[in-house]
């Protein structure tokens, strides 16, 4: 078979995992026998320096016309004024928003579990990892706070800015929806985590997510407040199967869970619309400080790839390849300088990448 996917290598060290993420892809079509064809996108910084926006209608349209999206990581550097000194709407980001959004991606799959010889690099006590956990957290994208209207004003004198969280039915309903589904094909567990002591969109997620759980008579649902949730993740990892949630309760938690992995670069993801598309990067950033030392880890790209082979084009032999072969890889001993651990090989990115594929 043939598929077209939008790549996005953005900026920082976006570019040099994305070329490992394709190697492999590559190295999968040549063994399963598919051809991927790739139209590469511009969006974040390298958008504002060419167009002055972060993400142009035309690339709205490719994303849109491909069969997926690979994205490598789009920010820079903080200190980049370039970027960084202009209104919310032109800043990189804001490219990410808006392809989410452009693109209705409401429902973003973020795995954290704990590979077998990476316990050394997981903060917690081994009698807190226990048997290790596996994880998934489904994190609503395209509502929320980060969505709704904000604008700052000056009230008697004095500065304000006010920011709008809101959720409508169809918007819990239809996330809730993917997370018992991502439950039903795991350990039948969803915790969904809200604030429903305090807000009133909370108090709707838990309805409209209790609706949706009677459809799944064999998953288990419990709910969670997210501020007991986040003490839950580093006392108990392995009691999670799926975690439901809201947009900026998802981003906390899904970093500070990517975090008790050990590494924030062995973390994949997955970004669903209703049907079969879906865009796929590292849970991390563009790393500036570690960018073009071809020393980033691209596992966390090209475990995205494989989930884009899983969840948009079905190939689950072909995306079980690769995690095979990410295991195998890691078995060896061999680690990137942010997994590396006494004894371990060191690898750099592009070895990193060469091994993965020697091993599909
Ligand atoms: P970050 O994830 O880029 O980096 C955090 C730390 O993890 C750094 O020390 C970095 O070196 C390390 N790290 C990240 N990925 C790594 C990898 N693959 N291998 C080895 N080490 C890795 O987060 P940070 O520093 O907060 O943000 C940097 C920029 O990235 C910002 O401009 C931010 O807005 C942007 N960002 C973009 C995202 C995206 O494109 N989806 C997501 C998160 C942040
Ligand atoms: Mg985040």
């Amino acid at each position: 078979m043939e598929y077209r996917i939008a790549v996005i290598p953005g900026d920082g060290i976006g570019p040099e995992i994305v070329t490992e993420a394709k190697k492999v892809l590559d190295r999968v079509g040549q063994v399963f026998g598919h051809t991927f064809h790739y139209t590469e996108v511009d969006m974040g910084g390298v958008s504002i320096d060419k167009y002055g926006v972060p993400l142009t209608k035309e690339a709205l349209e490719t994303a849109k016309n491909s069969d997926s999206v690979l994205l490598g990581a789009v920010g820079g550097h903080v200190g980049n004024s370039r970027w960084y000194d202009v209104a919310p709407e032109l800043r990189p980001e804001a490219g990410l928003l808006a392809i989410r959004k452009g693109l209705n991606l409401f429902a973003n799959i973020r795995p954290a579990c704990l590979y077998d010889g990476l316990e050394d690099a997981c903060p917690l006590k081994r009698e807190i990892i226990g048997d290790g956990f596996d994880m998934v957290i489904v994190r609503e994208l395209t509502g929320g706070l980060y969505f709704g209207e904000r604008h700052t004003e000056e009230v008697n004198g004095v500065m304000q800015a006010t920011d709008t969280l809101v959720y409508n039915e169809t918007e819990i309903r239809r996330v809730a929806v993917k997370a018992f589904e991502t439950a039903m094909k795991r350990k039948k567990k969803v915790t969904s985590v809200d604030k429903a002591n305090v807000l009133d969109s909370s108090r709707l997620w838990r309805k409209v997510v209790a609706e949706v759980a009677a459809d799944y008579p064999e998953v288990a649902l419990e709910n969670m407040l997210v501020d007991n949730c986040a003490m839950q993740l580093v006392m108990d990892p392995g009691q999670f199967d799926v975690i439901l949630t809201e947009n900026m309760f998802g981003d906390i938690l899904s970093d500070e869970a990517s975090m008790i992995t050990g590494s924030i670069g062995m973390l994949s993801s997955a970004s669903l619309n209703e049907g079969k598309f879906g865009l796929y990067e590292p849970s991390h950033g563009s790393a500036p400080d570690i960018a073009g030392k071809g020393i980033a880890n691209p596992i966390a790209t090209i475990l995205s790839a494989a989930m884009m082979l899983r969840f948009s084009f079905d190939l689950d032999k072909e995306a079980e390849a690769v995690e095979n072969a990410v295991k195998k890889v890691l078995a060896g001993g061999y680690r990137t300088a942010d997994i590396m651990a006494e004894g371990m090989k060191q690898t750099g990115t592009k070895e990193m990448g060469d091994l993965i594929c020697s091993q599909i």
